[in-house]
């Protein structure tokens, strides 16, 4: 069977200051209002959030799009879809 399709949430990836050692939960789904975090709508569906714990201070681009191979963080898939 194939994989799920997520939702895209948007074709352009989510700049976000990190803090280090934190955990931050990524939407999978793409039906988080709070992009690109989950917001607890994945809830009845084939998707979870996935935890990510920042390694260091600073900015990096999360997808929003939903379909990067390297999730959480943006490869430029959005130019595809
Ligand atoms: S809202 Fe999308 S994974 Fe939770």
């Amino acid at each position: 069977m194939a994989d799920p399709e997520p939702h895209i949430a948007q074709k352009s990836p989510i700049k976000v200051r990190l803090e280090a050692g934190k955990t931050y939960y990524w939407c999978a789904c793409g039906h988080s209002k709070n992009q690109p975090w989950c917001d607890g709508s994945h809830r009845g569906g084939p998707f979870r959030p996935l935890a990510y714990v920042a390694d260091a201070d600073g900015e990096k681009w999360f997808c929003a799009c939903k379909h990067t191979a390297t999730k959480p963080l943006c490869d430029g898939t959005h130019r595809k879809l």
